[in-house]
């Protein structure tokens, strides 16, 4: 079999033109970054007022929970998924707040609502809904536990920016405006990827106005912030490409593909030059947006047959990237194993549930096992769904699937015996298992 040595493809992200990243990097006076959400989203929401703009998602989260923290200064417990990003919890901890861990569903990949009800307290500060992959949950419970228990509702749309509402009987809503505050992402590997930033949109406004008092002592990012972001972008520019990806991809300490859990990070407001790739990148997402959709409906349409596989809830929404969940860990390892041996690497989004992360073990202290996060860590494999793919990579990925699934399962295997089925049946099969 033909080696991939030299040819990797990035899991998520997104081509900068090669004009636009020097009219950004040179541009005399960057436009100020407050811009472009409401014109370019079609959301009805007032700039001036509602964002912010920061260095980073978790900074966003960061800021968002030091300002109801000021306005609830009781409650100190944050609501997080048992399955996300680990950067959530960091968050969380620099607020100087206590992380509570909650099951998922793996229908829509939020919250578990018993769980969610069970969880909330009169201690509980803010629920950190995630939509994970860059799909809608389903707020609506939510936002009904949340607010009972006199808590904030944060949606985390780190992978979600642009995202269409998924209609569950009513109109549906736009990922990142619906709770009292809601934060993007634009760091690597998300829907706009510009190597820094995150955007708070804050719709409460008692939270709004916690929150820009505190980003007014904020530090702005300097010149030298402002030369090592163009070095970065640069690289990324160059190295985002099949033929060359594999370089950063195979230097230890960028951990590409991977989300360490890391204790500390920068707050500062965002670059103004970053904002302004952003601007200019901002036409190209409603393109992206297309062409995840269509590659999601091309792997369904062809994955569906497959048995063992576990297609998500929407066959051709524009996931991030594209979760598919594997009957057994064993499938999914060779899955995964296939993908690798063809140059798809970092197919993994998360290892483990949060509490089970080497890193976080020590920090969160929680031994409780969460069943759902599990059953997803161990069986999800993420297929990349970005414009940097060609057709020749989807149908090589395609052909790595096949054959793993094709393999006689090993000895001691649980074997799926009804096959392909939707997520929505593999979740309603978990429920009976637990
Ligand atoms: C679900 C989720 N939440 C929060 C974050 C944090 O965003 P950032 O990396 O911009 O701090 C990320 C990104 O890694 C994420 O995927």
């Amino acid at each position: 079999m033909k080696t991939y040595r030299f040819h990797s493809i990035p899991p998520a992200g997104n081509k900068i033109p090669p004009a636009l990243l020097l009219r950004a990097l040179w541009q005399a006076k960057p436009q100020p970054p407050a811009m472009l959400f409401a014109g370019n989203l079609g959301v009805n929401l007032d700039v001036n007022r509602n964002v912010l703009f920061l260095s980073s998602g978790r900074a966003a989260l960061w800021l968002t929970l030091k300002a109801a923290s000021r306005l609830q200064t009781r409650r100190q417990e944050v609501i997080v998924p048992a399955y996300t990003c680990p950067a959530v919890v960091s968050a969380v901890l620099k607020a100087g707040l206590q992380p509570v861990l909650c099951d998922i569903n793996l229908e829509d990949f939020g919250y578990l609502p018993e769980a969610l009800a069970d969880t909330v307290s009169e201690r509980t500060l803010a629920v950190v809904a995630v939509h994970l992959f860059g799909y809608p949950c389903a707020l609506g419970r939510v936002l009904d536990i949340a607010r009972r228990s006199g808590s904030y509702a944060i949606e985390d749309a780190a992978q979600a920016f642009g995202n269409p509402p998924v209609r569950r009987g009513g109109p549906g809503y736009r990922p990142g405006f619906e709770a009292d505050a809601g934060f993007f992402s634009f760091g690597r590997g998300k829907p706009l990827s510009v190597l820094h930033g995150g955007v708070l949109i804050a719709s409460s406004e008692d939270l709004y106005h916690e929150a820009l008092r505190i980003y007014g002592n904020l530090n702005r990012s300097g010149r030298f912030q402002a030369l090592r972001y163009s070095a970065y972008l640069a690289a990324y520019w160059l190295f985002w490409r099949p033929s060359l990806y594999w370089i950063p991809s195979s230097i230890p300490f960028l951990h590409l593909g991977e989300t360490l859990f890391e204790k500390d990070f920068l707050i500062r407001r965002g670059l103004p030059s970053a904002g302004s790739v952003l601007a200019n990148l901002m036409h190209s997402l409603e393109r992206e947006l297309q062409t995840r959709s269509a590659t999601a409906a091309w792997y369904s349409e062809r994955l569906g047959s497959l048995p063992g596989l576990f297609l998500p809830p929407d066959p051709a929404y524009p996931y991030l990237r594209y979760p598919l969940v594997a009957a057994t860990n064993e499938l999914r390892d060779r899955i995964l194993c296939e993908l690798s041996n063809r140059g798809f690497k970092s197919a993994v989004l998360y290892p483990a549930p949060l509490n089970e992360l080497p890193r976080l073990r020590e920090v969160l202290q929680d031994t409780r096992v969460y069943p759902n996060a599990h059953s997803l860590s161990s069986r999800l494999v993420t297929l990349p769904l970005h414009s940097g793919l060609s057709h020749e990579d989807r149908s090589r990925l395609l052909e790595a699937i096949r054959k793993a699934c094709a393999a006689p399962p090993c000895a001691g295997a649980e074997s799926d015996p009804a096959g392909s089925a939707s997520s929505r049946e593999l979740a309603k099969r978990e429920r009976g298992c637990r």
